[in-house]
């Protein structure tokens, strides 16, 4: 009986809020990033790529917050600051400044980073028994393949 949050040890849920922590920082950092690129896209596919990075943001932000909650979960202070999102994210931010075939080639190796912080996340979580956040952590990474798919094919000009 009970919680599966309170009966993880210690140790193991130190490093589940620690994989929680960086998804979330990088998850935030890819927020701001997805929208700022929403408001500057310019060229022909304008219209195309200001709906999906505007469905991307809104997708993260949505996945920031179950991560956050995630961590609450285990009674530990969620970090809620950009400065140490920035500090710890291997996703940097971005100006926007670029044309939309380098806003999609960033966002691209971006989701690239995700999943893989994610899908260590998945492991540490299964090597623990903790189903909640395994499962939290596969539907990230389902949502994050799922934008690198749509993010990949604009930039194929021939069929696969
Ligand atoms: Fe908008």
């Amino acid at each position: 009986m009970g919680l599966v949050a309170a009966k993880i040890e210690p140790s193991a849920k130190a490093d589940i809020v620690e994989g929680l922590t960086q998804a979330l920082a990088e998850t935030s950092v890819e927020t701001m990033k997805a929208q700022n690129f929403h408001w500057n896209v310019t060229g022909m596919a304008f219209g195309p790529l200001h709906e999906l990075f505007q469905k991307m943001y809104e997708d993260h932000f949505e996945g920031q917050d179950l991560l956050a909650e995630r961590i609450k979960q285990f009674d530990v202070h969620a970090e809620g600051r950009y400065s140490v999102f920035l500090s710890r994210s291997a996703i940097e931010e971005h100006d926007g400044r670029v044309d939309a075939r380098a806003m999609i080639e960033t966002l691209l190796a971006d989701q690239e980073t995700l999943s893989s912080t994610l899908a260590a996340l998945c492991e540490i979580a299964d090597q623990h028994g903790d189903w909640a956040t395994n499962d939290l952590a596969t539907s990230r990474i389902q949502a994050h393949d799922k934008f690198a798919w749509m993010l990949r094919a604009h930039l194929k000009t021939t069929a696969a």
